[in-house]
């Protein structure tokens, strides 16, 4: 195993400070990615593993992180314990995600002692945060590289420097970030795909360090962005996923044209792929031509995540959410009245600093009214660098903890009763294979997001008409017509 000495102050850290300034113009680069001559190849005869952790984004990232390592030669192990290059591509939107990371990571040496040529890097949203960077260069002595969000076209300039120099290699850049365009991708299903829209977030909701570690916002442009699509069809995909931190802003920073989200799902509709699905919204700027959009395409899945996070105004006003509860409402309305059979999902956060238990209260109240089809729930936690680490919090863990619990009732309450509800009627199903509970079955998604598994034959990519006559509160089952 190599030893390195670590000498942090020689390296160029993420600072959290810099990366929450927004100053310069982003541009759209499309040829910065290349393959040193003496890496060419380097790869042949080894295996590697990504393994990521958070949301879409960092989905669609590893994506990128894996078609460049095989155009390097790598070939992908699904076991990461006998591969002899792994990256761990990070999340930071609460400690518990970074925990688990650091067990990971310290689990992981083993590899290193059994290989003397085992490569190890960390990507991801963990890299752009200075304590954890300095964190990794103290402790864990067996992590040859961390990457930042921003640079992942840097992927093999890093690797050359990993293997011809001795030191860890910390590559983070705490600028506002690019549009980079045209990296190699390693797609991991042939049925749907996932299509950046913007990258970044602005908003800077106070707890959230997603405009940290993710830069400003960057909207792709139109043309890029259908051209994918467009050669998502002529590979046969079925459904496109528009991706990013917050999607309803897409176009908010194009300087000399007036594009928005609606138009761009109106366009990707026009495409004529056979779905079209987007997140995240916040519904901040979730307007009412996005519905109109919607209900008037058959291709836009009818199903919206519009994450929420609380049911008092007040909490949302010290969250910078820019919401109030009956704006919420209107716009629930509004989707309901447009699109009847639209699902609809949510994300909620408990025990935010001083959280009342009146003002719990009115989260359970908001889910009774809304009734929603699921939500992801989350017990706040502090961030560094954000508003929200420096409120004052006097709400013991514990009653966080009960608060969570009750609530979480009341979601699989209405879970079970939504998917009952879809007991008895045809819905179409696209295939993406066996069921992952019983493999004589088939699994896919029906338009409203639902899983369904299935009795009856059908080939991957396939959409089918299935007679629903069971539900969960996480699925459906039925058999195909
Ligand atoms: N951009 C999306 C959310 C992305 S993060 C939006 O604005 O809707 C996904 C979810 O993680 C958030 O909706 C929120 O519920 C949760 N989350 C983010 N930061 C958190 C924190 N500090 N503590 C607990 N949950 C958090
Ligand atoms: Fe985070 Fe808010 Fe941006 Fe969503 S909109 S990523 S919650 S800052
Ligand atoms: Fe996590 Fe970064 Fe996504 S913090 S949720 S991986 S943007």
């Amino acid at each position: 195993m190599k030893k390195r000495k670590v000498d942090i102050s020689k390296y160029f850290m993420p600072d959290l400070n810099k990366a929450r300034k927004r100053i310069q113009e982003s541009q759209v680069l499309k040829d910065v990615f290349y393959i040193p001559e003496n890496i060419q190849n380097i790869g042949i005869g080894k295996t590697f593993h990504v393994r990521t952790y958070g949301c879409q984004s960092n989905l669609r990232d590893s994506e990128n992180i894996m078609g460049i390592l095989k155009a390097l030669g790598y070939k992908y192990n699904d076991d990461i314990y006998t591969s002899d290059f792994v990256i761990l591509n990070t999340c930071a939107i609460r400690e518990n995600a970074e925990n688990k990371v650091f067990g990971e990571i310290g689990f992981l040496k083993q590899l290193k002692v059994k290989n003397n040529n085992f490569i190890f890097g960390i990507a991801g949203c963990m890299a752009q945060e200075e304590n954890i960077v300095d964190i990794i260069l103290k402790k864990y002595h067996h992590v040859d590289f961390i990457m930042g969000t921003h640079n992942i076209h840097r992927l093999p300039q890093i690797i050359e420097q990993v293997i011809f120099e001795k030191d860890t290699v910390v590559d983070v850049w705490s600028k506002e970030g690019d549009v980079i365009e045209n990296l190699p991708s390693n797609r991991v299903s042939n049925v749907k795909a996932s299509v950046n829209v913007m990258f970044g977030c602005d908003k800077f909701c106070t707890y959230c360090i997603v405009p940290f570690t993710r830069g400003k916002i960057r909207s792709r442009k139109k043309e890029d962005i259908i051209n994918e699509v467009n050669d998502l069809i002529k590979n046969n995909f079925k459904e496109v996923f528009l991706i990013g931190q917050n999607v309803n802003s897409y176009g908010i920073d194009f300087k000399d044209e007036k594009y928005s989200f609606a138009n761009l799902l109106e366009d990707v509709a026009k495409t004529n792929i056979a779905r079209v699905r987007f997140t995240t919204s916040n519904p901040w700027n979730f307007s009412e031509e996005i519905i109109q959009v919607m209900s008037k395409y058959k291709n836009i899945m009818p199903h919206v995540h519009l994450p929420i996070q609380s049911g008092d105004d007040d909490i949302l006003k010290r969250m910078n959410r820019h919401m109030y509860i009956k704006d919420y409402l209107k716009i629930i309305y509004k989707i309901r009245e447009l699109i009847p059979n639209c699902t609809i999902s949510t994300d909620l956060i408990i025990g935010f600093p001083n959280e009342t238990k009146e003002q719990f209260q009115k989260t359970l109240d908001l889910y009774n009214e809304v009734k929603f089809d699921h939500a992801y729930t989350y017990i706040y936690s502090k961030r560094d660098g954000t508003v929200a680490a420096k409120m004052e919090d006097n709400i013991p863990m514990e009653e966080k903890r009960s608060r969570l619990q009750e609530l979480n009732l009341l979601v699989e309450k209405y879970s079970k009763e939504k998917n009952l509800s879809f007991v008895g009627k045809i819905l179409n199903v696209l295939v993406e294979g066996k069921s992952k509970t019983n493999e004589n079955l088939l699994f896919g998604y029906s338009e409203e997001m639902k899983v369904v598994n299935f009795e009856g034959e059908a080939k991957d990519g396939d959409i089918v008409e299935v007679r629903i006559t069971g539900s969960s509160k996480f699925s459906l089952s039925g058999q195909k017509i």
